[in-house]
């Protein structure tokens, strides 16, 4: 996997024409938000060896990605960055950023399970400078964006029950889904990793290519 990522905005990064139809009731902030990501992603691609292009938005709100590559993008506090793969290696790759500050009053409950909860308080005794909340919150984002394309499948936050492990920096998700589901993708975990630098909480998952493939 290859990822890019830049700080702020880029007030010089181009919307490409296929991309523009996207956005043109954006606010300033949000064009330069979608062009700075976008201009993170067509780098990503050129170091994977494909040559930049537009990445339009789908239906789904899922970007775009040229054939034989799978990617990300994510933009939050403060960061753009986008992650590509190839269909050689990957499956799907889904990334994630927030600022490491607690989860409004009430998300918590509505994202996470009471077993996930009564976790992070654990995790958050031993490393109170981590918002375990929040981070719980980004991974499953990951997780979601890899999965939807890789699906076409929605996935609800309490179709993944997940662990953080403080010591490997590491996350797994396990998923509830319907036998069909499960036999169509042959998938029951996702796993990913996390980080903090700088104020903010990064996730990535990356859905290795099946090895019947
Ligand atoms: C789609 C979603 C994950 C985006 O996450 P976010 O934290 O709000 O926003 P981010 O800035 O990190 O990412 C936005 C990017 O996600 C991508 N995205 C949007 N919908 C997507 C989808 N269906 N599949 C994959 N990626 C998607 C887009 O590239 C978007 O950027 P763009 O609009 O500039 O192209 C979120 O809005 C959402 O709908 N979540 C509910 C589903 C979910 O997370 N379930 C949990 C399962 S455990």
């Amino acid at each position: 996997m290859v990822s890019e990522q830049t700080k702020g905005d880029d007030l010089h990064a181009e919307v490409w024409h296929e991309e523009s139809v996207h956005i043109v009731n954006a606010t300033p902030e949000r064009r330069a938000e979608f062009a700075t990501t976008r201009q993170c992603a067509r780098r990503a691609l050129q170091r994977l060896g494909f040559p930049p292009v537009a990445i339009p938005v789908l239906p789904s709100r899922a970007p775009a990605w040229p054939a034989g590559v799978v990617g990300s993008l994510t933009h939050g506090a403060d960061l753009r960055a986008a992650a590509v793969a190839t269909t050689a290696t990957c499956r799907a790759v889904g990334i994630d950023v927030e600022p490491n500050d607690g989860l409004p009053n009430g998300t918590l409950e509505f994202i996470a399970s009471p077993i996930e909860i009564s976790r992070l308080r654990a995790l958050g005794t031993l490393w109170p400078k981590v918002a375990w909340d929040r981070l719980l919150f980004s991974a499953k984002e990951a997780i979601f964006k890899a999965w939807f394309p890789m699906t076409g499948h929605w996935l609800n936050y309490h179709e993944c029950t997940l662990t953080i492990e403080s010591d490997t920096a590491t996350f797994t998700g396990r998923l509830h889904l319907d036998s069909s589901i499960r036999s169509d993708f042959g998938i029951d975990v996702i796993t990913g990793q996390w980080g903090i630098s700088e104020g903010r909480l990064l996730t990535a998952v990356v859905v290795p290519t099946r090895a019947d493939q």
